[in-house]
């Protein structure tokens, strides 16, 4: 089969490779539509390590071609979506409800529930081996467009994530910083959850629109304006909730300086090196901050749960789909998404 191989730095090349078989407990899927990450980014540029020789890629939708033994309830042919996220939902940490963080059979393992392009072979492939088939394969409603359920795997289930862990109340005032997929999709969660206002942060003039258009009430371009300063304004002495959703030093130092004394840090981004916390926006540490930070969550009931969400109409992704290549031009698709090149939001990658 064909697969996105990455082999360094700069580094991915279409290779033929051995096609995936299902083993105890596992599926095999043929990929349908896939994508491409900010994180599979990262990864491409050498700034989040994996191995040479791995399939990249993490978010799959599919049909089922092969069902190992001791998988059930489920037939060859069936239309799928995989999260990002495969837990085992048998470990510790699965059933302590932090499935993220699973320990693949054991205790907890930081970030052990994210396997495809990162520790097994991954999504950007005709095929596909998903592990724990049982926990991780959902059924797509016939209703629902492959296109309108492949943003969940995971940039929705991120983005809302982030606004559930902020514990948004309905009222709250949310700011998010970022508005590329990830920032998005926070901002359509915290609409989701209640929020009263809420103000979208970038510096680029397509995202802005769009920010608006995922349930922005303002949107503050970081070029332009003091944005803390705005943000006070705006919401009369700081926000309830800053979201942070890029993942650099100065979007998280922001965030917290937008905060309300006791008010939520929410962090999304992926960052690398070491992340500071300065002492004044911290209250010398005891201003009853909460700062939380969140995993896309995975399994095939958050993903029941984010297509019904989509099924009755209350969110839709699909204008974030900006874009469409096939598996042989994944090298250009990767550059123009890198890039930020000619308004795009999200790639879809068709097998
Ligand atoms: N927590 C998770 O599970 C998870 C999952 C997927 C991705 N991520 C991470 O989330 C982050 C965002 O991903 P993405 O795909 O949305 O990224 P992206 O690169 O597509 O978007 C980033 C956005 O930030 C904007 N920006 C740059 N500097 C800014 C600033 N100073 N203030 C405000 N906005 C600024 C850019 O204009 C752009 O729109 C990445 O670090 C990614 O690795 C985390
Ligand atoms: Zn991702
Ligand atoms: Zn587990």
């Amino acid at each position: 089969m064909k697969a996105n191989v990455f082999h360094g730095k700069n580094d991915i090349r279409i290779e033929d490779v051995e096609k995936p078989r299902a083993d105890v407990g596992e599926a095999v899927i043929r990929v349908t539509l896939t994508t491409i990450c900010g994180t599979d980014i990262h990864i491409v540029r050498g700034e989040y390590p994996v191995a040479p020789g791995l399939v990249i890629g993490h978010e799959p939708v599919g049909v089922i071609e092969e069902l190992g033994p001791g998988v059930t309830g489920y037939e060859i042919g069936e239309r799928v979506l995989v999260g990002a996220i495969t837990p085992c939902g048998q470990c510790r940490a699965c059933l302590s409800g932090h499935a993220s963080q699973c320990g693949q059979g054991e205790g907890y393992e930081a970030l052990g529930g994210w396997r495809f392009g990162n520790t097994i072979n991954g999504a950007q492939a005709e095929y596909l081996r998903v592990p724990h088939a049982q926990a991780n394969l959902a059924k797509i409603p016939d209703e629902l467009t492959d296109e309108q359920v492949v943003l969940l795997a995971d940039i929705a289930s991120t983005g809302f994530g982030g606004a559930e862990a902020a514990n948004i109340k309905i009222g709250d005032s949310v700011v998010v910083f970022a508005q590329g997929p990830i920032g998005l999709s926070a901002t359509a969660g915290a609409k989701l959850l209640g929020a009263s206002l809420i103000i979208g942060v970038d510096g680029d003039d397509d995202r802005l629109r769009m920010s608006k258009r995922m349930g922005a009430d303002v949107t503050l371009d970081y070029r332009k304006v003091d944005v803390v300063s705005e943000i006070k304004h705006l919401t009369g002495g700081g926000a309830d909730v800053a979201i942070e959703a890029l993942g650099t030093q100065p979007t998280f130092e922001s965030a917290l300086r937008s905060l309300r004394p006791a008010g939520t840090l929410s962090s999304l981004g992926v960052y690398s090196g070491k992340v500071e916390i300065p002492y004044d926006a911290f209250a010398a540490g005891i201003g009853d901050h909460k700062v939380v930070t969140t995993l896309c969550p995975g399994g095939k009931e958050r993903m029941r749960r984010l297509m019904e969400v989509v099924r009755h109409g209350r969110v839709d992704l699909t204008p974030l789909l900006t874009h469409t290549f096939n598996l042989d031009q994944i090298g250009e698709a990767y550059s123009l998404f890198g890039e930020k090149r000619d308004g795009v939001m999200k790639v879809a990658i068709r097998p």
